[in-house]
Formats: structure tokens, C-alpha cells, sequence
């Protein structure tokens, strides 16, 4: 991994880094209620004082390789629909992915196809070992996403966080360099 902080180009999206120009779609995406309540880390209500402060650590994170983080855009007219980002255990060869697509935009296959760039990133160009998710136990589309790009079930955080008013299962997720580069090649 070196320092420059490239695009990823599939046939629909440019995953790029995020720029502070971003802010305010970001906060309008990012702030509704349906994408914040499946994730674990987003804030609800979602401020541009968040959304300044989360771009403005992207740089150093890649730079330490502490995380790469993308803004998902669409190819033909450069969109914001999404963002999706690794956070890395260097020592380990290690990453954990996360993602959300905005609500106009989803179900159109968008992040399965930024996952698999991802994917394809963190193995080949990062060599990491494993790629790890977490999804909030009634998250069925993102369980979906990661069980159709090859991830395993690996087990449940049982009432691991309190969500909506209520304890919550966590389900992990994971999947393996060799499985990757087995079902890539077959
Ligand atoms: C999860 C999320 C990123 C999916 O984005 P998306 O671009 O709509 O996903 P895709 O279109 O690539 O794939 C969605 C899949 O879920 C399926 N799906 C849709 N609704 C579903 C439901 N209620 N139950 C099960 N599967 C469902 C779709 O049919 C599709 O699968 P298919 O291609 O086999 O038909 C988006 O819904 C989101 O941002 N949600 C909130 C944040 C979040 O959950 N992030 C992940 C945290 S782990």
C-alpha cells in the first residue's frame, strides 16, 4: 500500500475519495434515519460539523493505514450515492468493511458491485488475509449483499448494541483472501 489515494472504476460506479465539496449531500444521504439506523457508527441527526470531521480524517486514516474510505459515485454523471470504506488491522492483513447507499439510489445493485471492487481491492492491491463485516441482526439486504459476494456467517454478538430501544444481535461475517481469488477464477 502506498500513499496515493487512487479511484476504483467498475461499470457503473468511480469510488473515489471523498472531498470536503461533498459535504452537503453527504449530510442529506447520510442523515436519513433508514441508512443510520442499519449502521453502527453514523449519527442521527447527521450535521455538517460530522460530516466535515469525518472527511478531514480520511487522508491521514489511508496515509497511517488505518482506513480507506471511498464516496461511491456514480460513472456516467459523478453522483454521490454512497460511501464504503475498509478499516484495517495492518499486522493482522485485516480489514472490516462497511458501506451504505443512499435510499433514492438503492436496490439497483450499487453496493454489491462497490463491494466486490472493494473486495477485489483489499486482496490484491492491499493482500490482506481476511475481510470482516458486521450487520445489525435484522439487516437483511446488507446480509444478502455480503452472502452473494462470498462472505461466511461466522457467528452472533448476542444483544451486542441497543438500537431502536432494544438490545440487538449482532452477526459477523467474513470471508478469506483464497476464497476470494477460488470463486474469482471459477
Ligand atoms: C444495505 C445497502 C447498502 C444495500 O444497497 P443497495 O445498493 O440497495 O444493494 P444492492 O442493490 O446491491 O443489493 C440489494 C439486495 O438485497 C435484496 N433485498 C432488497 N430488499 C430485501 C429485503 N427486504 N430482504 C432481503 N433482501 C432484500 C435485493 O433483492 C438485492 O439482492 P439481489 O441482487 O439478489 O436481488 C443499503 O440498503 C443501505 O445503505 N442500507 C442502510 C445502511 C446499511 O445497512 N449498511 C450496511 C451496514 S452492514
Amino acid at each position: 500500500m502506498n500513499n496515493n489515494y487512487l479511484s476504483l472504476i467498475t461499470n457503473r460506479l468511480i469510488l473515489r475519495p471523498f472531498t470536503l465539496s461533498d459535504v452537503d449531500l453527504l449530510c442529506l444521504l447520510a442523515g436519513d434515519r433508514r441508512i443510520s439506523d442499519m449502521c453502527l457508527n453514523i449519527p442521527y441527526p447527521y450535521s455538517p460539523e460530522n460530516g466535515v470531521s469525518w472527511i478531514s480524517e480520511h487522508k491521514d486514516a489511508f496515509i497511517e493505514k488505518k482506513a480507506v474510505i471511498f464516496a461511491v459515485c456514480q460513472k456516467d454523471n459523478g453522483d454521490l450515492l454512497g460511501a464504503i470504506g475498509l478499516e484495517l488491522e495492518k499486522s493482522d492483513k485485516r480489514g472490516e468493511i462497511g458501506y451504505w447507499i443512499g435510499y433514492p439510489y438503492q436496490n439497483k445493485g450499487y453496493a454489491t458491485e462497490a463491494v466486490l471492487a472493494m473486495l477485489q481491492y483489499g486482496f490484491r492491491t492491499l493482500s490482506l488475509n481476511r475481510i470482516t463485516a458486521t450487520t445489525i441482526a435484522w439487516n437483511n439486504v446488507s446480509a444478502r449483499i455480503l452472502d452473494k459476494t462470498g462472505f461466511q456467517k461466522e457467528g452472533v454478538l448476542r444483544n451486542h448494541v441497543f438500537k431502536k430501544g432494544k438490545f440487538t444481535d449482532i452477526v459477523m461475517w467474513g470471508i478469506l483472501q483464497d476464497e476470494f481469488m477460488d470463486n474469482v477464477i471459477n
